[in-house]
């Protein structure tokens, strides 16, 4: 028997990554039996990019004896093909052949590196390369009529396999070549039997039976063909999306009336109240990712301004969140202003309260009762919230005199006490609310627990048997804090698929620590625990006195006024938390500030730029194209009181920043972005999310629009500390120069970060998820032509997507698939 064993084939290198040639033709195929076979399983199999890493023709291997295993009895000898090598995500197929006699039977076995599974049987079959942190082995061999031979398949971490896309100032979303477009749910659509089709002309009402406007955080909770829960369906689930504003203009046929001081019309008002929220609507694919909705579904359902609200945690039952409408604290009415989100581990989604404070009505001229009722307390955190309109976004409680649904919206306090008006209506929103998307009928929670602020996200840790559970979360407005809640329970796996969700929230999400996060010059941090007793007096601060907290309720309900008294660090404006799945840590996005928020000598190590980004002839200083921080727990242990961080990228405009101050990460032309907002890393379910995952970032952007439209970024991250230490000079007006030390992660390259979208014409790219597979990927699009009008809208998409250029813009899931099927981004 010979024990040679060399590569006689030279195959090509046809792949962007220097990885062994594509064999195209085979892709579909394998795919499909992948999907078949695996699309619920745990190990699920995706990419097309079938990497023929051993496919070798009968008649290469003719001359290919010494790359055989005779066996001499029957003299039948067998070949493995050619070594080779593929990144995570590609699908690499075997093929063994017998090159001496004759032999029935053949099989193919994994006998050393990462498992894989291998579909197929005889001399030929596949497999998709799992997500790796380094180049890893794994040995294959082949056996046929008693003879065999072993190949060696390399197995490299995840690639970028697209080609960056461009800056792009059209009205369409623009992909990389080889993927494609679908809009799904749009602004109106109905969900519901018998809900007519959305006019799109304001005509339309209903909207507790429609997809609401502004479509922001998203999430995929799969079911199977029974109906049931199933985490790793990839072509039937529902999707759960927030509602989080509106482009008012657009709903009415010409646009809103009396807006800015009322009286509204009540169908107006109704409308506008309506499509806020949360929907959950049912997303099946009929067949190779075609995908649509379900308006009958029975699992479709709208949570508004008005649903049924329960109140959770240490703040049920309190004085602060009784009203007229609920005198016993325990119950409330909806959610609003939802921007990005979190999933839990068993099965619940965790919408946030973001942008509430505007929504009430109150009384700053001091005509009213409002502030002549109010205590010094109270009006310390009216201001800290910024409870300050005079009427109102929207004028909602000029609808009506008497219909609660209008009047809660007044906040106004009156003469009698707090259960007789709405003056603590505030104090109902601003929390992270868990709904169960599976049980329609079931009634939301708000958990007070985690803390009431400006929530923009609500990102778990991962789920460790034996570990607290943390739930990672920024406050977004310039210069608010970081946080993070620890579960006082450790999580138990057996509560994953519990048929009591909700409950299992209970136990993780009612009761536990709040922290808020300092930042140290050093690049480490620590977690400051915000539990009543051991947090100070909050001081006198202009015209604000001194605070003095009265409970662990008064801390959650006014969290930010315990985050001063400690002396959090104030961030430029957080965004979302994400949290890779391979190694724990926490990114989080913080979109930008301006001179104001930060002046020239108002940096830190964490917040370290001030700059011009110029747009056009106007100067935007401050630091206008935001960045991502990320820290690392002590330990890894999502419970521990210290971390280390860096800055793991800063946006910037390449062409007009400099290298040396500003443009930190090394962005050009083909990865620059500005004010990143909505962040995901991609489900671990999938090779995508691991071994080295892959990280998208989603821009709501206003200071780089003169180049491009907001996008959407894949990137391939390291780890804290790739980088060093760096002192840089930041420029004020007039030339004032300050200097500044900070952290910075590891420069970017084309390999690690890559434009992958740009969207169309006004709009925010917020909300990503993927199926459990990789393979479809679902992004939102929002408020596109929002500076438009109704008679002049500056977007038509998503017409516009399918070429035409006319009708009003509509917020909307855009699902980006592959030509070949593959892993979306790998
Ligand atoms: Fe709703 Fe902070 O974006
Ligand atoms: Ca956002
Ligand atoms: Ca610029």
């Amino acid at each position: 028997m010979s024990d040679q064993k060399f590569n006689i084939i030279d195959i090509s290198r046809g792949y962007t990554d220097g990885d062994v040639d594509t064999n195209l033709s085979l892709q579909p195929t394998l795919n499909e039996i992948a999907d078949a076979r695996f699309s619920r399983r745990q190990t699920v199999l995706g990419g097309a990019k079938a990497t023929a890493a051993a496919f070798l023709g009968s008649t290469m291997l003719a001359a290919c004896d010494a790359d055989s295993f005779f066996n001499n009895d029957d003299e039948v000898a067998v070949s493995a093909g050619t070594d080779g090598a593929a990144s995570a995500g590609q699908t690499v197929t075997l093929t063994g052949t017998v090159t001496t006699g004759t032999a029935s039977a053949a099989q193919w076995t994994q006998t050393s590196g990462p498992a894989v599974t291998l579909v197929g049987t005889g001399a030929t079959v596949s497999f998709m390369v799992p997500g790796v942190a380094t180049a890893t082995p794994a040995t294959f061999r082949f056996a046929a009529g008693g003879a065999s031979d072993e190949t060696t398949i390399t197995l490299n971490p995840a690639v970028l396999g697209f080609a960056a896309v461009p800056h792009s100032l059209a009205d369409i979303i623009v992909v990389p070549a080889g993927h494609v477009v679908t809009v799904v749910t749009k602004l109106g659509d109905p969900i519901a039997a018998g809900v007519p089709a959305y006019a799109n002309d304001g005509t339309d009402d209903n909207f507790a039976q429609r997809i609401g406007d502004h479509g922001d955080a998203l999430y995929w909770y799969g079911i199977n063909t029974a109906g049931a829960r199933d985490d790793n369906s990839s072509t039937r689930g529902l999707l759960v999306q927030n509602h989080e504003n509106l482009n008012v203009q657009y709903l009415h046929p010409a646009g809103p009336t009396n807006v800015a001081a009322g009286p509204r019309p009540l169908a107006e008002a109704l409308k506008e109240i309506e499509a806020h929220g949360v929907s959950v609507t049912e997303y099946r694919d009929a067949g190779n990712r075609a995908w649509s909705y379900i308006q009958t579904s029975t699992f479709n359902r709208r949570i508004t301004p008005n649903t049924p609200v329960d109140f959770s945690g240490p703040v049920r039952g309190t004085d602060f969140i009784k009203t007229v409408f609920n005198t016993a604290g325990t119950t409330g009415r909806g959610t609003i202003n939802n921007c990005a989100n979190g999933h839990s581990g068993w099965g619940t989604n965790m919408t946030c309260e973001e942008n509430w404070a505007g929504y009430f009505r109150r009384d700053n001229s001091g005509a009213g009762t409002d502030n002549a009722v109010r205590s010094a307390r109270e009006l310390v955190a009216l201001r800290r919230y910024g409870v300050t309109s005079n009427t109102g976004n929207f004028a909602w409680s000029t609808a009506s005199a008497t219909d609660s649904r209008f009047t809660r919206w007044d906040a106004r306090a009156k003469a009698g006490s707090a259960v007789e008006d709405y003056r603590n209506e505030p104090n109902t929103m601003g929390w992270v609310l868990e709904i169960d998307p599976f049980n329609p009928a079931s009634t939301p929670r708000k958990r007070t627990a985690l803390g009431r602020f400006g929530h923009e996200g609500a990102w778990l840790s991962n789920l460790v048997e034996g570990k607290k559970v943390a739930v990672y979360m920024g406050d977004d407005s310039r210069r608010e804090y970081l946080y993070k809640f620890v579960s006082n329970a450790s999580w138990s796996a057996a509560d994953a698929q519990s048929a009591n969700r909700l409950a299992i929230g209970d136990k993780y999400l009612d009761a536990g620590i709040l922290y808020t996060a300092i930042f140290n010059a050093d690049g480490s941090g620590t977690w400051v625990p915000l539990v009543f007793g051991s947090v100070p007096n909050r001081k006198a601060t202009g015209a604000d006195p001194e605070y003095v907290f009265a409970s662990q309720a008064d801390i959650l309900v006014n969290t930010r006024l315990a985050a001063d008294a400690v002396g959090a660090t104030p961030m430029d404006r957080p965004e979302w938390t994400a949290v890779n799945p391979a190694n724990g840590e926490m990114y989080l996005t913080l979109t930008n500030n301006n001179a104001a928020g930060r002046t020239l000598t108002g940096t830190d190590a964490a917040n370290p730029r001030h700059y011009n980004d110029p747009k056009g002839a106007a100067s935007q200083y401050g630091n206008s194209n935001g960045h991502i921080i990320r820290l690392k727990e002590a330990a890894s242990d999502p419970a521990a009181t210290t971390f280390t961080w860096d800055i793991y990228l800063f946006g910037a405009d390449s062409t007009d920043t400099d290298a040396a101050n500003v443009n930190l990460s090394g962005l050009t032309t083909a990865n620059d972005f500005s004010s990143p907002d909505g962040l995901w890393f991609a489900r671990p379910q999938n090779p995508s999310g691991q071994g080295k995952p892959l990280l998208w970032i989603q821009t709501d952007d206003g200071a780089m629009t003169d180049r491009t439209n907001c996008m959407m970024l894949a990137a391939l991250p390291g780890s804290v500390g790739d980088g060093g230490a760096k002192t840089i000079t930041n420029t004020g007006t007039g030339g004032a120069t300050a200097t500044q030390a900070t952290r910075v992660g590891a420069v970017a390259t084309a390999a690690t970060l890559k434009r992958f979208l740009v969207g169309p014409k006004e709009a925010e790219i917020t909300g990503v998820d993927s199926t459990p597979d990789g393979r479809t990927l679902f992004v939102g699009i929002q408020h596109p032509g929002e500076n438009g009008t109704p008679g002049a809208p500056s977007s038509n998409w998503p017409q516009s997507q399918s070429g035409t250029a006319s009708g009003r813009p509509r917020s909307a899931v855009a699902v980006i698939t592959r030509t070949d099927g593959g892993i979306v981004g790998l």
